[in-house]
């Protein structure tokens, strides 16, 4: 087991599979995104023999990111190697559907078991808007794979971001009442070279409530309105699924943080809105032990920073979301 200064148990590891992504959301990355050469990120070897460590330190959830985690090559073959290491009880997946058509039934086939979805908006015309060019029916048809592949419980994450998708969380919402999926309405956050956007756009979760109960009335809390990993969630009455709120800027959930995440260039990045990170590559590629490496991520664990201080300002980031796997 990990404990990092705090007491906090760390035992989530959020692996990014590359910085790429077939998309190019407004507050995710800049349009002309410069991308790793592909000597930088970590081999598919290196990764199993990493998550195979992390494992053996009492990690037990795994959740592949990006950029996008799909398009990266031999996804496949990657998560079922992954899935066959002792110790580790849940992969799931954060995507933005595009690919999942083809890829949800292989995946789930391969032992990945469940997928967070990033939807933002029913409107095909906002949603090319937002992403830049995206095809909204392909996350639909997407999403619709994952969830025959069994690949549940769905949820969607929706960044909302004023003066784009503020107007549609009543739609998004609305999806919940027949179906069972969670859809997670989320605050956007400054990040380096979108922080300006962001701050500016920002809805708070607040505001977001008071427009959902206008149209259906007050939400019932699910789990005594506690949080669920980062997410306070909710049924609206009557409804198959749930809507979640996940609020880094109105309400940080850092006392409960329970993950760190590794970059697609083997960095060992202790929080997501901090720039301390340990190279976990180089020790690996100059020839460390397991042991040896076993002790590098435990003592950088437990100097994980406490969080950040959204509400008093930007984060000074230097790496974009899509460089540090959301
Ligand atoms: P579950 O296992 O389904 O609970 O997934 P998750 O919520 O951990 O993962 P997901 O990738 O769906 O994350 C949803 C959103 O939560 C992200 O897009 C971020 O906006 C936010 N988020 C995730 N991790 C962190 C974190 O460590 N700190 C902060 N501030 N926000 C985070
Ligand atoms: N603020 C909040 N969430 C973000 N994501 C990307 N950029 C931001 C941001 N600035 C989310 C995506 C997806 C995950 C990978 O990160 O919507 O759910
Ligand atoms: Fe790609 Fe996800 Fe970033 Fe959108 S939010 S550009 S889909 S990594």
């Amino acid at each position: 087991m990990v404990l990092d200064q705090f007491g906090r148990h760390i035992r989530y590891l959020r692996i990014s599979l590359t910085d790429r992504c077939n998309l190019r959301c407004v507050y995710c990355m800049p349009e002309q995104m410069v991308f790793l050469p592909r000597e930088e990120l970590l081999t598919d070897d290196e990764l199993i023999r990493l998550a195979r460590l992390f494992a053996e330190l009492g990690f037990d959830k795994i959740r592949l990111t990006g950029g996008e985690p799909t398009v990266r090559p031999h996804l496949v073959e990657l998560v079922a190697r992954m899935a066959a290491l002792p110790g580790i009880r849940e992969i799931s997946m954060t995507t933005n559907g595009l690919r999942l058509k083809a890829l949800a039934e292989p995946l789930a086939r391969a032992g990945l078991k469940r997928v967070n979805v990033s939807l933002d908006t029913l409107d095909p015309e906002k949603f090319r808007r937002i992403t830049r060019w995206g095809r909204l029916e392909d996350v639909w048809e997407g999403i619709l794979a994952a969830e025959s592949a069994g690949l549940t419980p769905i949820k969607l994450n929706a960044v909302v971001v004023r003066g784009y998708n503020d107007s549609d969380i009543v739609d998004l919402a609305a999806l919940t009442l027949a179906r069972p999926w969670q859809v997670r309405f989320i605050e956007v956050m400054p990040f380096a070279d979108v922080a300006p956007f962001a701050q500016q756009a920002v809805v708070s979760t607040a505001e977001m409530i008071r427009v959902l109960e206008g149209e259906f009335g007050p939400l019932e809390p699910v789990g005594d309105g506690r949080l669920d990993g980062e997410a306070r969630v909710y049924r609206i009455r009557g409804a198959a699924g749930t809507v979640g709120f996940i609020s880094p800027v109105s309400e940080p959930f850092c006392a409960q943080c329970n993950r760190v995440r590794l970059t697609a260039e083997g960095r060992l990045r202790l929080c997501l809105l901090r720039d301390d990170e340990v190279d976990l590559r180089t020790p690996l590629r100059n020839g460390a032990d397991d042991e040896e490496l076993k002790a590098l991520i435990r003592s950088a664990i437990w100097r994980k920073p406490w969080g950040h201080g959204l509400p008093e300002g930007v984060i000074p980031t230097a790496r974009v979301m899509s460089q540090i796997g959301g």
